[in-house]
């Protein structure tokens, strides 16, 4: 039953935190007024050998980041507990929720469950993804001091290029919006998709990775049981039957799993498919006999590299015929991967008839059909 009791005992235990220096996290998020920030978040830092509380919130899609010393944040607490329905707080071995209703009175949570502790302030360039992510040492990419392992540098780099690309067309979507990543791997992208849009942006997207591996997937499915916006799910996305896509990303899954994503996305009318298409062996195994005719292609590489253009050239204009506009663009610089081109569409009202330059392509290079075809027929 809430109570007065609650709301106190939740000052003290942070109060308690501080002393010993054992706040790991804190949250204020569900304002009562408008006026107030969506969210205020709380980390502690040292500041020249100082221990400081970090307060970071978003104004106008701006993050602000100041710091307060620990009698400041206990005064900015008190009013808080005011203007906010909801407080979390994550100690070193212990995890606290206050829910405050319209009477001021409070329900209060304590869970122990233990955290790592994170002291250091970051004077790296900011990311999306702030290198101590939890997310992050859960998937062996930092170390527990939330640093970002050597061997992991390039992936981490990836991952908040992934969400800088993508956030201008994902903010669009619809709050609950279905949110598929297909062929997930190790789910580096659904996690980072739900650390920053629904952690951090406060969206409540319902993001669903899919795997064959059932290993990996098992792993990803015990790190994210914390995170109800995340899901993960085993099996071949040629056997998936979503009821309804917002958006879909498949990056670098392979050879037609990334038509099958697309084909997917077009059936049920995402609004947005992104993908990051990998091999291309589809295309190139129908341009063997063009290819021996002619002295551009009968280099292995050089027929690769155009089997890899014309598939994405015919992608992009099926997803044009089928009302998407169209961007096809390198995503990250080569030093990080090769397979760098990346597609986006996003649903418009407006088919382009590109079935002429599909057709002519087609006949140029020899093909009888572009797997994408196949899977819309
Ligand atoms: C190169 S990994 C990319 C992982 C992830 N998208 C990323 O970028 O980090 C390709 C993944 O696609 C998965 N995959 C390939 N075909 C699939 C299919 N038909 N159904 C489900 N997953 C598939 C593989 O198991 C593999 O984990």
């Amino acid at each position: 039953m809430p109570d007065k009791n609650s709301i106190s005992s939740f000052f003290d235990l942070i109060q308690q935190a501080l002393k010993d220096q054992s706040l790991v996290s804190l949250t204020a998020s569900k304002p009562w007024t408008k006026s107030s920030h969506k969210k205020l978040s709380f980390k502690p830092v040292m500041l020249k050998g100082r221990y400081h509380i970090s307060l970071s919130y978003l104004d106008n899609k701006q993050q602000f980041t100041e710091p307060l010393n620990p009698s400041t944040f206990s005064e900015k607490l008190a009013s808080i507990l005011k203007q906010y329905k909801q407080i979390n707080a994550q100690l070193l071995h212990k995890s606290a929720q206050l829910l405050i209703n319209k009477k001021g009175e409070g329900s209060l949570q304590i869970n122990n469950k233990s955290q790592r502790l994170t002291l250091e302030h970051n004077k790296e360039k900011k990311y999306a993804i702030p290198p101590d992510a939890g997310f992050l040492f859960d998937l062996d990419l930092s170390t527990k001091d939330g640093k970002i392992k050597d061997k992991a540098q390039k992936k981490y780099r990836q991952i908040n290029k992934f969400i800088e690309v993508i956030t201008p067309h994902i903010e669009a979507l619809p709050d609950q919006a279905n949110i598929y990543d297909f062929g997930c791997g190790k789910g580096y992208l659904s996690f980072a998709m739900d650390e920053y849009f629904n952690q951090q942006l406060d969206k409540n997207f319902k993001i669903k990775g899919i795997d064959l591996k059932e290993d990996v997937i098992r792993k990803i499915q015990k790190i994210s049981v914390d995170r109800p916006g995340l899901d993960f799910i085993c099996g071949d996305i040629n056997n998936q039957q979503p009821a309804s896509i917002d958006a879909l990303i498949a990056l670098h899954a392979c050879d037609t799993a990334t038509d099958v994503a697309i084909a997917k996305g077009i059936k049920q009318n995402a609004q947005l498919i992104i993908v990051a298409p990998c091999c291309q062996k589809q295309i190139r195994k129908e341009m063997k006999a063009f290819a021996a005719k002619h002295p551009m292609l009968k280099h292995g590489i050089l027929l690769e590299r155009q089997a890899s253009l014309l598939t994405d050239t015919i992608r992009g204009l099926i997803m044009e015929s089928n009302g998407y506009k169209t961007k096809i663009f390198e995503f990250i610089s080569t030093e990080h991967t090769a397979k760098n081109i990346m597609i986006i569409g996003e649903k418009t009202a407006r088919k382009q008839d590109q079935a002429l330059a599909i057709q002519q392509l087609k006949e140029q290079y020899g093909i009888k059909e572009h797997a994408l075809e196949k899977l819309l027929a």
